[in-house]
């Protein structure tokens, strides 16, 4: 029995791999290498020193993922591979509700007709749009601003109608925060194309001498500081809420959303901060003008997962900083 992980070879998807793997599970891993590089992939055995089946697939080629359930085992699935570029979505709306919907449909289409049915599906917090109270629980009002959030949200709909309409489903819809850091080996890491849109691999490349400085998306916020407040979680902490999620959804069914984040709310300027001080490094910095769509404050109530997945995040801030410097210093880029 195996579990496959949809985006193995992605940011979230290998750290979770590793984990997988050292809690002994057997994978199999499909990617299209879209947003990532067949490194990781090596970097990924080369941590765990573990051995795993690898397709390089599309999931929208729906005779090779049902090859994929045909040649394996498959008890569950975690599902990570999508388009995830918020600005991008909004010029190629298209591009994102094709990518990231119909695949999932395939995806699904596939595990029915295979009687998988447990699935943990990588959902966001953008699906609590402009939220109504922080910290945010997970029966709050969903709304979204941009395509990208909507396939989110649309996929969440769809997990929940097909759980309604056959009670043996098992989904976990997991909603992240703002995932940083990066393992602690810096042989995997998020490695985003071209200049990237989030804060801390913008703070890593300016901290590298790569970029010249940040601009801070305003300060008039209506926060502690004035600039935007978030709950930043480490990758690997993450990583761990995945294993937990899978371990409940292979013991019981039907369908629950869990906020993965600490909790913890930090300003632009308290993480330029923690930076400027595990590196060493002085992060140079412009305020500019607010980003469109940008919220003030968001952070999770992270009760639910803390109950029922018996998950908590522990790293630090500033152990989120130093892990990021490292895969950045490190200057393996994969
Ligand atoms: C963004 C996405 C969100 C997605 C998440 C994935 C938007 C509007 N939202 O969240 O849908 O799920 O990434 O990780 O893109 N900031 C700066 N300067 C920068 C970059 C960011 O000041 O160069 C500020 C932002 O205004 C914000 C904070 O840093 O207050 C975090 O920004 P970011 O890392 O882009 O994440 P989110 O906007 O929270």
């Amino acid at each position: 029995m195996a579990i496959l992980v949809t985006g193995g070879a992605g940011y979230i998807g290998s750290h979770t791999c590793i984990n997988l793997l050292n809690a002994g599970y057997e994978i199999v891993v499909v990617d299209n290498f879209s947003n990532s590089k067949p490194e990781v992939i090596e970097r990924i055995k080369q941590i765990s020193r573990k051995n795993f089946l690898f397709y390089q697939v599309d999931l929208l080629d729906e005779v090779a993922v049902e090859n994929i359930f045909r040649e394996n085992d498959i008890s569950a699935v975690i599902h990570f591979a999508g388009f995830k570029a918020v600005g991008e979505s909004v010029n190629i709306p298209l591009s994102y509700y094709h990518n990231n919907i119909t695949s999932t449909l395939i995806l699904c289409e596939i595990m029915k007709k295979y009687g998988v049915k447990k699935m943990v599906f990588s959902s966001s917090a953008t699906v609590y749009g402009d939220p109504e109270k922080c910290p945010i629980p997970e029966n709050s009002t969903l709304s979204t601003t941009n395509p990208y959030g909507s396939t989110k949200l649309m996929i969440e709909q769809i997990l929940r109608d097909l759980g309604r309409s056959d009670h043996d489903w098992s989904i976990a819809l997991l909603r992240y925060f703002n995932p940083i850091g990066a393992h602690e080996s810096g042989l995997i890491g998020e490695d985003p194309h071209g200049i990237p849109n989030n804060l801390l691999p913008y703070i890593s490349k300016v901290a590298a001498g790569d970029l010249p400085f940040l601009n801070i998306f305003g300060d008039d916020y209506d926060t502690k500081d004035g600039t935007g407040v978030r709950d930043y979680i480490h990758v690997v902490d993450l990583s761990m809420g995945h294993i937990r999620a899978l371990e409940k959804i292979l013991t019981t069914k039907g369908v629950e959303a869990y906020n993965l984040g600490t909790g913890k709310g930090y300003s632009v300027l308290e993480v330029i901060k923690a930076f400027e001080k595990v590196s060493g490094q002085r992060i140079h910095f412009k305020v500019s003008s607010r980003r469109p769509g940008d919220i003030a404050t968001c952070y999770a109530d992270i009760r639910k997962a803390k109950n029922e997945l018996n998950w908590q995040a522990s790293k630090t801030i500033e152990d989120m900083c130093q892990d990021t410097w490292n895969f950045s210093i490190n200057n393996i880029k994969v």
